[in-house]
């Protein structure tokens, strides 16, 4: 039952992912940005993924990372709660005749739902769209679905606490991601930490911990933080 107070997880906040020309540029950028085969070893190793692991990815965007993991795994499971990127990475699929990634329409919060407790979830850079409260709620899920001993891969923009002055590290991080990614793409970090829900670090720490998952390594690489979590 939808309850009257459910955050409404389909409006997109920051850049709007139901746009297909924002949809192409995001992955075209992204290409040019990240190492999408490291990233799926790095997932690989901290959840020990197999041949026989069924793997759950919430926020999947154009699916590079599920397309990636869907070599080394059983079976991966991608959602998104924006149709315009599914529609995207469902023909990437085709495309390269990976079969063994389902697409469905869904949010940390709302919608699909893996029917048997899964061996990992994977989400990068997605979590930050919803507000602290409706984090833990995503979080609750996450645990609730993971096998015992499953893993949670949780990579986003985490706002450090051992940092007394934001502004220069701001501005620190925001010139470091001007000379590497160019102009645009510190744009958009002036208007994630304007307009977006991103959290400082005790605080996810914190929610992770109250959600039943331990967190069993973190790592920091500037403005992001990897949590791999164990239920
Ligand atoms: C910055 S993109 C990241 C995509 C991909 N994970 C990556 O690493 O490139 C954020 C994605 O999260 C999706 N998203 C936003 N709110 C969401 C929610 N509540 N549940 C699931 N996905 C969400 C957006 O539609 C978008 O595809």
């Amino acid at each position: 039952m939808k309850h009257l107070w459910q955050y409404d997880e389909t409006i997109q906040i920051g850049t709007d992912y139901s746009d297909p020309k924002e949809v192409n540029a995001y992955d075209q950028r992204m290409q040019k940005m990240r190492d999408v085969s490291a990233e799926a070893k790095d997932i690989q190793r901290a959840l020990s993924l197999s041949s026989h692991s069924v793997v759950w990815e919430i926020g999947t965007g154009t699916g590079e990372c599920a397309l990636a993991l869907a070599a080394t795994v059983k079976q991966v499971y991608a959602t998104d709660v924006s149709s315009t990127m599914l529609e995207y990475a469902h023909n990437k699929a085709k495309q390269r005749h990976v079969s063994n990634v389902v697409f469905e329409k869904g949010g940390f919060l709302t919608g699909f739902r893996p029917l048997n407790p899964v061996d990992g979830v994977v989400t990068q850079l997605a979590l930050h769209h919803l507000p602290d409260f409706w984090k833990f709620r995503a979080l609750t899920i996450i645990a609730s679905v993971l096998r015992p001993n499953g893993r949670l891969y949780l990579r986003d923009v985490v706002f450090p606490s051992s940092t007394g002055d934001y502004d220069t590290f701001f501005r620190m991080v925001i010139d470091e991601i001007r000379s590497f990614a160019g102009d645009d793409v510190a744009q958009q970090t002036m208007q994630h930490i304007k307009t977006e829900y991103s959290t400082l670090d005790w605080i996810l720490e914190g929610m992770i911990t109250r959600s039943g998952l331990k967190i069993v390594e973190k790592t920091d690489k500037g403005f992001l933080s990897v949590y791999v979590c164990e239920k």
